[in-house]
């Protein structure tokens, strides 16, 4: 009996992974296919739904002749450009983007985003927000009412390795909640994100304003940035259980 339940649930689990990769794909799909053009510069977002896109880039690059110059938002996406042999670039050569496309965490009713769940927040927020547009592809399970309804790991906020346990308490103090180093897979240490700094994961009590936790915690010493994406996406499309997509 016991052989058999534990089936079952390994059965559930791949459906639901399968489902999810699906929809993570679908919507990666539609977002280039409607947004991205000839000649543009791309910022490349991190994450397992980002793959997707890229796929699809390197796909028409193949197929329609389309041209574009990538700049990645982690050494991940770095390679996964290289990978499929799309022209890597950077914000040296090119300050301004055209596009930049990117996963996300958890998305609101005003598409305000959690992110950083891989780490890479800081250089995410600065391609995002070097773009004309930034537009956000993600799975039904990323959809909330309101921030911190289904990401229960808590805001990520990227910090100077020193101020990490000063920060820790008055992150604390001052909006309550807990905030946790987060640690590396091995468990040996603490991560390290590209820029060489730990992270913090703030699981947060209440928060009524956003926009305003968000400055307040950037103005604290140590602080490099936050996982909270606010009034930055532009459309974010979402792959649905059905089988649809969701623009919004
Ligand atoms: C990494 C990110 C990712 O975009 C976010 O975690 C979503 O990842 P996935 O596409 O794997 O669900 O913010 O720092």
């Amino acid at each position: 009996v016991r052989h058999s339940l534990l089936l079952l649930v390994q059965r559930r689990l791949s459906q639901g992974s399968a489902m999810e990769t699906e929809a993570k794909k679908r919507a990666a799909y539609m977002a280039v296919d409607k947004y991205v053009q000839n000649n543009q510069v791309l910022g490349i977002g991190s994450g397992s739904t980002i793959v997707h896109a890229v796929k699809r880039i390197a796909e028409r690059v193949q197929k329609d002749g389309l041209k574009v110059v990538c700049v990645p938002s982690s050494f991940q996406a770095r390679q996964l450009i290289l990978q499929n042999k799309l022209p890597l670039s950077d914000l040296d050569q090119y300050p301004e983007l055209d596009l930049a496309i990117d996963g996300a965490d958890e998305v609101d009713n005003d598409l305000n985003l959690i992110k950083g769940g891989g780490g890479c927040l800081t250089q995410e927020k600065i391609v995002a927000s070097c773009a004309k547009k930034f537009i956000v592809i993600a799975d039904y399970r990323k959809i909330s009412k309101c921030l911190g309804e289904k990401w229960k790991r808590g805001i990520p906020i990227e910090v100077i390795p020193k101020a990490y346990l000063p920060l820790t308490r008055t992150i604390a103090a001052r909006f309550g909640g807990v905030a946790e180093l987060r640690m590396a897979v091995s468990k040996a240490g603490p991560l390290v994100t590209d820029n060489g700094n730990f992270i913090l994961d703030w699981k947060f009590e209440k928060v009524s304003d956003w926009k305003t936790v968000h400055c307040s915690i950037k103005m604290l010493p140590g602080v490099v940035e936050t996982g909270l994406f606010i009034d930055l996406a532009e459309k974010v499309f979402f792959g649905m259980e059905d089988g649809t997509v969701e623009v919004r």
